[in-house]
């Protein structure tokens, strides 16, 4: 039938072109095949596609603080989408084998639910994996010491760090300037003409564009007294009132007074204290010296930032060696007061607590939690 006879020939074509094309192929004079394909050959071709970002505004209701906008790295919708990619993609550790969301999860408000973090091959890290929420409103330094200054500059880290993704920088980029796809979004995020051009700096600032549109801010709390849509039980209110916030203490009174540090709406105030966690003799003694290795003042040694408590319930274990399983751990260390070293903040103070005020004081916290964030698609994993 001619009709098979056509279909022959034709798979022959094809069978004879695919054998023919290739980067050793010396039948053309030495010149290569040019082929659909084949890999390219032109280390640095002119990448296609557009080339001017769409900028963006973070949206932030207005109960909460304004953003720190970083001018060096302005927001654009291409960037962030860029960044959500690259910080779910395996492509940005070593042998293509570790995100940052390994240890940045959404469902766990972007922690991992270990007491110290574990990187690339189980290791171990010295420190509890941070929640990413809320970053775009510290203007005080990131990481648990405040050791990067700006978000774009945290992001440089975890890739090189040996206990993290292992890998070195050259490779990533040499990864992503061969990738088709992310070379587009590249071009379309900073402008570039060329995969050389694609630079670390620009993957930094790509995921920190990402993480500055992590927004918590639709907590039970939030609606309860800024969106005034529920309502607290009475045991939460009681948490609030009297525990958290301590506005029916009498003067002078022991109290648990969290919101000293911890105060709404942010629930952090990102400042570096000593919350009297370690029992030292003296403040060279601390096993992590946290700001002090930072500032470089001893008086610092010991002092780590004040975290968030939004979507607490969610980030177990607590602290920045993840020391405490549970809320009900942390709220008996607040009670005890502390270890009298000399740089603890003046409001560890130590407070007697009945069962009834912990079970309210957690059912406060739990209604921090932010069903919203968690579900929110714009933070999940794209390729899924
Ligand atoms: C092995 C687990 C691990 C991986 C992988 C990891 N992180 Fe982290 N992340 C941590 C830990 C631990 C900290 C706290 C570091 C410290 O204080 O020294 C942290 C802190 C942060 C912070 C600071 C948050 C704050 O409030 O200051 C940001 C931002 C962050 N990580 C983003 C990233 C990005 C982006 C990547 C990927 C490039 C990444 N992380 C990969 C464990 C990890
Ligand atoms: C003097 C300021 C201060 C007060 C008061 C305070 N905290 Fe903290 N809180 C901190 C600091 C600083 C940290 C980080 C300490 C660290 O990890 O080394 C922290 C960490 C935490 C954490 C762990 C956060 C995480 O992501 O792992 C929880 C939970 C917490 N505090 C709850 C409370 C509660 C509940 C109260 C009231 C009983 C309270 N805090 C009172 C300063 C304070």
């Amino acid at each position: 039938m001619p009709f098979r006879i056509l279909l022959l020939f034709a798979g022959f074509f094809v069978i004879a072109s695919v054998t023919a094309c290739g980067p050793d192929d010396d039948d053309n004079g030495g010149e290569p095949v040019p082929c659909a394909n084949c890999p390219v050959t032109d280390p640095d071709p002119l990448i296609e596609g557009p080339s001017v970002p769409t900028a963006f505004a973070v949206d932030v209701p207005d109960y909460l603080p304004r953003p720190v906008l970083d001018a060096d790295n302005p927001l654009t919708v291409e960037g962030i989408e860029l960044g959500r990619r690259l910080f779910y993609d395996k492509i940005m550790g070593r042998d293509s084998a570790f995100s940052c969301s390994e240890c940045h999860k959404q469902e766990l408000a972007f922690t991992d639910g270990r007491a110290l973090a574990e990187g690339i091959d189980g290791r171990v890290g010295r420190r509890s994996a941070m929640s990413l929420v809320n970053l775009v409103f510290n203007g005080n330094g990131f990481n648990w010491d405040g050791s990067s200054g700006k978000l774009w500059e945290q992001a440089i880290h975890p890739v090189e760090n040996m206990l993290e993704m292992d890998e070195e920088w050259e490779n990533v980029l040499t990864r992503l300037r061969k990738h088709e796809d992310y070379r587009r979004r590249f071009r379309a995020a900073f402008g570039i003409d060329r995969p050389s051009e694609l630079n670390r700096e620009m993957v930094a600032k790509a995921i920190a564009q990402f993480e500055s549109t992590i927004i918590s801010a639709d907590s039970h709390f939030d609606r309860v007294v800024y969106q005034n849509t529920e309502f607290f039980t009475e045991e939460e209110q009681l948490g609030a009132d009297s525990l958290f916030f301590v506005e029916d203490v009498p003067l002078g009174a022991l109290h648990p007074g969290c919101g000293h540090c911890h105060n709404a709406p942010a629930f952090g105030d990102d400042r570096f204290k000593n919350n009297g966690l370690d029992d030292v003799a003296n403040l060279d003694d601390f096993p992590d010296k946290g700001f002090g290795d930072v500032s470089g003042s001893r008086f610092d040694n010991g002092k780590f930032r004040t975290p968030t408590l939004r979507n607490i319930a969610l980030t177990a274990p607590y602290m920045h060696d993840g020391r405490f399983a549970t809320l009900e751990e942390v709220i008996d260390h607040y009670a005890a007061g502390g270890h009298g070293v000399e740089n603890e903040d003046p409001n560890i103070t130590g407070f007697p607590i009945t069962d009834r005020q912990k079970a309210a004081l957690v059912a406060f916290l739990e209604s921090l939690t932010d069903e919203t964030l968690i579900n929110n698609p714009n933070f999940s994993d794209p390729f899924q």
